[in-house]
């Protein structure tokens, strides 16, 4: 079908603005639109691209959210070589780096860029005519591997730059925050997944997906801090280039630094020592790299690093301490997690108590006892972990550790299933998991009801007042008021916060529910995509699993959910409790001609665009979805209809043109 002009344009249009969202967003962090209207454009780019296959272009935000998986890596040859950097431990081999730069530069004088060493992975990104090409990973620093359709979904990195050049090689790292290391590791512990050992691992395995929308559920970041080839671009120090890449668009870190005497670089690593921790992204070190491009050609490279640059690495931050005891901490899937208690002991940057074991291997692999000194570290610098033993300081006073046999909570047998490391209990209805699910239900991100922290919840959970996420919204003063530390006032704003909590959008809900794999995004691609819960809990798999970012994984572990009648019985019971159970943006008049209605728009409106038609139809209690299913229930086809019509026609699907819409609509 010929794509009419005003499309291109809209077209057009819509993809700069949303990657100038984008861009706002993920590389200035500071976003200038709501999630709910961000969505929208996306849908109607993703709807016009739907209709206008010719359309189709991989510089699209579309190609964001990750495509179809691939079979295999293919190789790709760097269009110039991917070094890697010596390394200096200490002060005197930074001096010694200096003396050679200083030997080999003659009389020139020498200017350094001191930057933070991201702990991630080295990607290479080509982009030919201001577009992005291919990407790949370091490799062996010739050849590395075709990761471009993971790269896509990386937010920060610009799928066209704002100023094309004819051709440029962009190099930096790809990193996890660590608040998403953390998370994700949460997620992946829950779930009896194995464990990344720090964001480095965590970048590098979201990276290196064969199925590409892995990628996109990853919160995957990137620094850019170094060119390859360029054509059409010349820049003469590395802080130009610096500057460059952040006006074409990219994310570079700002902390780095111009100096001209090596102690004063010194004293920035000693000052980054500390402070790095208190950074939300993991680093290892800091590169010094002299500023003229000029010079450093004129140093090049030996065998495999550049005489130019040299990585100052940190020591790993360790220390020794006790394990006082172990205790078993049972999760909201029913999870036994043992945790060593410590003699307090001051670690990068805070005073560590308790270090995570993760699973029963853990402990029998490091051979871990009860009184053994041990060396802690914290994994990519935030989750304090048992590295090993120092077994030269064992007595022979130390206990081995046994796993229990029996839930700690509620004394329910434990199974560890085949393949899985996780030792979980029985019983579902252990009072851990009840506790554990109600402190998820109402956290932050979730119901985010101030007043009911973890304390309150035990308490309320051992007088007996609650057991479900149901039973807060009908507790009542007088329940209340008795319990430690209430008092009327405290009463009265708990139930004020539980009370207002019933309006909080669906997505929280859905998060809130505590659904396996389903965390704040999945919440909000959900609550999207089907606008309310009736409709998630009646979507196939199938249905499900054709949802970008949802995949196998969380689609199962929806239907199993919502195959539970328990899980059913609670939505029920919320619902009828008053909680939200539609999207915001979907509910529209109660009375509206397209309540509860699945419509689809295809082919050009004569009195209005694609967007105003939609509004009309979330506004009149419908919602539009980009594509025809069985549970479509009706079909506005404007001029030329595409295959939508035709497949509408096929499944019976009521279909009606402008002129009746407009009179259903009544406008
Ligand atoms: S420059 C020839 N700058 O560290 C120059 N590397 O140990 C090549 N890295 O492979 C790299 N932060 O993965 C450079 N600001 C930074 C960096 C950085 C992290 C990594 C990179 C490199 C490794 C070398």
């Amino acid at each position: 079908m010929p794509v009419p002009e005003d499309v291109k344009k809209r077209v057009e249009d819509l993809r700069k603005e949303i990657e100038n969202h984008n861009y706002s967003y993920y590389v200035l962090d500071s976003p200038t639109i709501t999630d709910a209207r961000f969505d929208q454009l996306m849908r109607e780019l993703a709807d016009l691209e739907g209709k206008f296959p010719g359309l189709a272009s991989p510089d699209s935000p579309t190609m964001r959210v990750g495509g179809s998986p691939r079979e295999g890596f293919v190789t790709i040859r760097h269009l110039s070589p991917m070094l890697s950097l010596g390394n200096a431990f200490d002060d005197g081999e930074l001096r010694d780096f200096d003396r050679r730069v200083r030997q080999g530069a003659g009389d020139r004088e020498i200017e350094y860029v001191a930057e933070l060493k991201i702990d991630g992975l080295a990607v290479s990104i080509l982009y030919r005519n201001g577009s992005m090409e291919r990407a790949a990973t370091r490799g062996d620093g010739e050849n590395g591997e075709d990761i471009t359709p993971n790269m896509r979904t990386v937010r920060s990195v610009p799928l066209k730059l704002r100023h094309p050049v004819d051709l440029l090689e962009v190099r930096g790292e790809v990193f996890m925050s660590k608040e998403a290391f953390a998370g994700l590791n949460q997620s992946r512990e829950d779930s009896g997944d194995p464990l990344f050992a720090n964001p480095r691992n965590a970048a590098a395995g979201s990276l290196r997906q064969l199925d590409p929308s892995v990628t996109a559920s990853r919160q995957l970041s990137a620094f850019m801090y170094a060119l390859g080839a360029v054509e059409g671009a010349s820049l003469k120090t590395h802080s130009e280039v610096l500057e460059f890449l952040r006006e074409q668009g990219f994310k570079i870190n700002h902390h780095y630094r111009v100096f001209r005497d090596i102690e004063k670089v010194i004293e920035y690593c000693g000052e980054w020592q500390k402070s790095r921790f208190d950074l939300p992204y993991a680093t290892d070190g800091i590169v010094v790299k002299v500023n003229s491009l000029e010079l450093q050609a004129a140093l090049g490279a030996t065998m495999k690093t550049p005489r130019w640059a040299i990585a100052f690495k940190y020591p790993p931050e360790q220390a020794r301490t006790v394990i006082k005891e172990i205790f078993i901490g049972v999760g909201r899937t029913g999870v036994l997690t043992p945790t060593a208690i410590l003699k307090p002991v001051r670690l990068a940057g805070s005073t560590v108590t308790r270090a995570t074991l993760h699973n029963e291997d853990i402990i029998r692999d490091k051979d871990i006892r009860i009184g053994d000194t041990v060396i802690v570290h914290k994994a990519g610098d935030i989750i304090p972990e048992v590295l090993e033993v120092v077994k030269e300081e064992r007595t022979g006073s130390e206990t081995p550790y046994q796993m229990p046999e029996i839930c700690p909570e509620c004394g329910s047998g434990v199974i560890r299933a085949q393949g899985e490391a996780a030792v979980r209990c029985v019983n579902s209805t252990c009072p851990a998991r009840y506790r554990e699910g109600l402190i998820h239900f109402v956290s932050r991100g979730a119901m985010d009801i101030a007043g009911l922290g973890p304390a309150v919840i035990s308490q309320l959970i051992s007088e007996g007042l609650v057991s479900s996420p149901a039973d807060l919204y009908r507790l009542k003063k007088e329940d209340l008021v008795p319990l430690e530390r209430m008092g009327e006032k405290s009463a009265q704003n708990l139930l004020d916060a539980i009370g207002k909590s019933r309006q909080n959008p669906l997505h929280r809900l859905l998060f809130a529910l505590g659904i396996r794999h389903v965390g704040e995004r999945a919440g909000k691609i959900l609550a999207q995509r089907f606008g309310s819960m009736k409709r998630i809990m009646e979507a196939p798999f199938e249905e499900l699993v054709n949802i970008p970012e949802i995949g196998p994984r969380i689609a199962g572990s929806i239907t199993d959910f919502f195959a539970d009648q328990k899980s059913r019985g609670l939505v029920e019971e919320l619902s009828l409790l008053g909680l939200l159970m539609e999207a915001e943006s979907k509910t529209g008049d109660i009375d509206g001609a397209f309540q509860g209605k699945t419509v689809v728009l295809t082919g050009g409106l004569g009195q209005f665009t694609r967007q105003e038609a939609q509004e009309l139809v979330e506004k009149l209690g419908g919602r539009v979805s980009s594509s025809v299913s069985k549970k479509t229930d009706l079909v506005v086809a404007g001029e030329d209809p595409g295959s939508k019509y035709e497949k509408a026609v096929k499944l019976g699907i009521k279909i009606i043109d402008e002129e009746e819409f407009i009179r259903l609509a009544d406008v």
